[in-house]
């Protein structure tokens, strides 16, 4: 049986991303299962990954698609925790973008009952991203400040909605018409096209957050640890300014040099840098239980992810002209097989 997916044979713009058929389903090895994906997120992280500016991809041609919804449709000889017809949800990094695909049993988180496939795809990268950069990351309690930068974005609607559960005081940079969404999530938008948003912080806060949240890297880090209290802590986690920067290889060296270098700095503040892949390959067991929770949550309708489209698999291209114009709100969703999703 033939199936479609979404492959990139050259790094570049949307365009490199081409829809090909495949004579025959792929066979699972004996710890594998494959799955029948019912849906992919379209994340800034695969627009990195679509230019080349994420490290340790494969080697082209290759199949992006970072965290996936499916049904288990065919079991490895060696698996025998998970049945015929389950859906899961996995961390894939990259090969989502299809519409069957073999992922080892390992990596397979079961969804609750109940739950839609499209919101459950939802937590894999940026919930979890949100969840660890709260929790395990940054440790803040009820009633503590942070800045989110790019909050009306995949992480950061992700970040507001974690951090109004868990009682946080929050503040969020974001471009004027998704301020509407920041409020209704319990930020205080900022304006960051129109204003200096340290000095912002300063007059809203008197003597700056907790934590900064910054996706954004380059020179924007230098301003996010100026909004900080002594004792506060920045947490770098992306590098979007790269997309923007004629130099962007350049670009994302500069954002761990700078953090490199205002670790160094002697004033008490602390900076680090967060991966989700790094997290869950030193703390398997955090990414498990963080997704498990998140979930629970999700079924339990304690969060509702922001999805600005659900777009059908042959219509990546599309999805990452949109998140290349920063013209998403919240998170956006492929189908895959055109049910279930
Ligand atoms: N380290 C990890 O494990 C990890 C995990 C997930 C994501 N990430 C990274 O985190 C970053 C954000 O991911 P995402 O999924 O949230 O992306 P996203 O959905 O595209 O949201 C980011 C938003 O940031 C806003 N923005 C752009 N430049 C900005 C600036 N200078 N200041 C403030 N906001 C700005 C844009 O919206 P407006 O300009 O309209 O406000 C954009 O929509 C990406 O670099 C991604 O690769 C890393």
């Amino acid at each position: 049986m033939s199936y479609r997916r979404i492959v990139i044979t050259q790094h570049g713009n949307p365009d490199v991303l081409q829809l090909v058929e495949e004579a025959e389903l792929p066979f699972p090895s004996p710890d594998q299962v494959r799955l029948r994906v019912l849906a992919v997120v379209a994340a800034y992280t695969d627009v990195l990954i679509r230019e080349g500016l994420y490290p340790g991809i494969p080697k082209l041609p290759f199949s992006p698609g970072y965290a996936v919804v499916g049904v288990i449709e065919q079991l490895g000889e060696q698996v025998s925790d998970f049945t015929l017809g389950q859906r899961v949800v996995a961390l894939t990094v990259t090969g989502g973008y299809s519409q069957y695909l073999c992922v080892p049993a390992s990596e397979l988180v079961p969804i609750p009952d109940g739950v839609e496939a499209h919101e459950a795809v939802c937590l894999v990268l940026q919930y979890v991203t949100a969840y660890q950069l709260i929790h395990r990351v940054a440790q803040l309690k009820a009633g503590q400040r942070v800045l989110i930068h790019g909050a009306g974005g995949g992480v950061g609607t992700a970040l507001l909605e974690i951090g109004q559960i868990l009682g946080l005081e929050m503040y969020g940079t974001a471009s004027a018409a998704k301020h509407d969404l920041v409020r209704q999530l319990g930020g205080t938008p900022i304006d960051y096209r129109q204003e200096d948003f340290v000095q912002r912080i300063r007059s809203l806060t008197g003597a700056g957050v907790a934590a900064v949240f910054d996706g954004i890297g380059g020179g924007h880090l230098r301003q996010s640890y100026q909004a900080l209290v002594t004792g506060g802590h920045l947490v770098c986690y992306g590098f979007s300014a790269a997309m923007q920067s004629q130099q962007r290889q350049l670009m994302v060296a500069a954002t761990f040099g700078l953090i490199t270098a205002l670790k160094l700095w002697p004033d008490r503040k602390r900076v680090s840098f967060y991966s989700i892949t790094g997290l869950k390959q030193t703390h398997p067991d955090w990414f498990q239980q963080d997704l498990s929770l998140l979930l629970d949550w999700l079924a339990a309708e304690r969060i509702h992810p922001v999805i600005a489209q659900r777009l059908p698999l042959q219509e990546a291209a599309t999805a990452h002209h949109l998140l290349d114009q920063g013209a998403v709100p919240g998170q956006l969703v492929l189908v895959c097989n055109g049910e279930g999703a």
